[in-house]
Formats: C-alpha cells, sequence, structure tokens
C-alpha cells in the first residue's frame, strides 16, 4: 500500500488558495492509496472570534469535500483532511475521509487543545474504523496523541493505520508516536502544518516534522520543520495483524484490564 501526507504552510481564511497550493504539491502524484492532509488545512488555526469560525465553517458535503474528491479523482488516493464542520448549529474540529466518489466518514476531534475550547464543541463521534481499499483505517486529530487511549481504542478496533491530521506546537508527539505504534502495532501517518499564525493576541507556531511512523516504531518519513513537504511511502498493512512483541508478548491479549479501573 502506498500512503503518504502532504506538510503544508496554511494561510488563515484563504480556503481557495490553500486548495490551490495542495492541488500543486500533488501535481506529480498518482496511484496512491491514501493521503493524509493536516488539521483545519484550508482554514487555518488561529481564530479570534466565534464568528470567524462560523463564516469558515462548512457542512461536510461543502467546498473542501469537493476539492478532496477532486483530489481522490487525480491521485486515486483516499484522503482524510481537516476542517471546521457545522452540524446542527453546533461547530466542531473535524477530519473528513474521502474518496473520488464521495465523503467516506467525518470524525470530529475528541480532545480539543487549549482555545479550541473555546471556538469548538467537543467531538462526539465514535473512535472507528473503515475499510479502505482492503485496510482498515481509523482517525485522530492533533492533540488527540496526549490521549493514550484513541490509539489503543483504534487498535482493538482494528486499526491497521491512524491517519493523523495535525496542526501541531508541542514538540512532543512526533517522538510519541513512536511509542503509541510499538504498543499497538500499527502505522500512523501524521501530517502536521509548518509557520507562524499571529491573529488576535495569539501566536502559534506549528512545528512541521510530519512523520509516518511503522508498528515496531521505526520512523519510515521525517519531513523538514520549516518547508512545505510531500512524501510517500510502501507500507505493509496485514503485517500490523500479528500484535506479537516477542515468543511471550502481545500488546492485545496481555492486557490485564480487570485489573486496570478498579480503584479509580
Ligand atoms: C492541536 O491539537 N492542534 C495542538
Amino acid at each position: 500500500m502506498k500512503v503518504g501526507y502532504v506538510q503544508l504552510k496554511t494561510e488563515f481564511g484563504e480556503k481557495q488558495s490553500n486548495f490551490d497550493k495542495v492541488s500543486d504539491l500533488l501535481k506529480e502524484v498518482q496511484d496512491i492509496d491514501l493521503i493524509v492532509l493536516p488539521e483545519l488545512f484550508a482554514t487555518g488555526y488561529t481564530f479570534t472570534s466565534i464568528e470567524e469560525v462560523e463564516s469558515l465553517s462548512e457542512i461536510k458535503d461543502g467546498e473542501t469535500s469537493q476539492f478532496l474528491q477532486e483530489m481522490g479523482k487525480r491521485t486515486d488516493a483516499v484522503i482524510v483532511g481537516g476542517f471546521v464542520e457545522k452540524f446542527e448549529n453546533k461547530l466542531y474540529n473535524s477530519a473528513m475521509m474521502v474518496s473520488k466518489d464521495g465523503v467516506i466518514d467525518v470524525y470530529r476531534k475528541l480532545h480539543l487543545f487549549n482555545k479550541e475550547r473555546k471556538w469548538f464543541s467537543p467531538g462526539n463521534t465514535n473512535l472507528k474504523v473503515n475499510n479502505i481499499k482492503g485496510t482498515k483505517v481509523g482517525i485522530m486529530i492533533c492533540f488527540d496523541w496526549t490521549f493514550p487511549e484513541v490509539a489503543r481504542t483504534l487498535s482493538l478496533l482494528g486499526a491497521e493505520i491512524i491517519a493523523h491530521p495535525a496542526n501541531l506546537v508541542m514538540p512532543y508527539c512526533q517522538n510519541a508516536m513512536k511509542t503509541r505504534c510499538f504498543c499497538n502495532k500499527l502505522y500512523a501517518i501524521t501530517a502536521n502544518r509548518i509557520g507562524t499564525e499571529k491573529r488576535g493576541e495569539d501566536t502559534f507556531e506549528f512545528t512541521g516534522r510530519s512523520q509516518i511512523t511503522s508498528f515496531n516504531g521505526e520512523v519510515l518519513s521525517s519531513a523538514p520543520f520549516d518547508r512545505e513537504f510531500v512524501d510517500f511511502v510502501e507500507i505493509f498493512p496485514k503485517k500490523t495483524q500479528d500484535k506479537n512483541i516477542n515468543q511471550y508478548n502481545n500488546v492485545h491479549d496481555d492486557r490485564r484490564e480487570e485489573y486496570y479501573w478498579n480503584n479509580i
């Protein structure tokens, strides 16, 4: 399976030019199975008012899904990317999974970071996996990495790959993903942003270093911290079905769940 990511410098509020930039970065790309784009890749991240969030929001079949569908047609890939979702008068930090035939699934970020808590409702979609060309793919968004339960749940649901759109601002995730992947014996594709976004009283510096991490904790691709970047690697998702670490240990079967929650 050929999978990869687009690392992007998003211009705040400039949806069309961000679409154009992604389109340009994917210009030569064909015959790919899965592409991951950053969190909120077309809108930007550093909002200053709820009106601003609302003005950049969309329903799931809006212009971002149309654009990703077009990219899916051109690359043959299923694409996962972040967007501001409006649903029943609430705003969510969401990611959609789209093929050339349309939207496959939408995931709403469960763990909102920092001022996201002012702008978005917390996600209310279950963690789940979708079957993409015979491979089980789950989604988590950026700060969800901080909660090991997310990757664990996706692993227990059978995920072979975690698609991980991100706008990372802390320096810890890339290393943590080695552990998340090793402990759950699955692949992850973390697509991050670069650049600085200074708006209102907030300045966020995005850390780049998008990463494809293997089920054994190995880093298969690591982007620079300061440049737009696209990369693809060949992976072997069926290998993630073997959850053994050695002859005696298995990351699923060895769990002692009956002792985990009793005293909490
Ligand atoms: C983040 O969740 N965007 C840090």
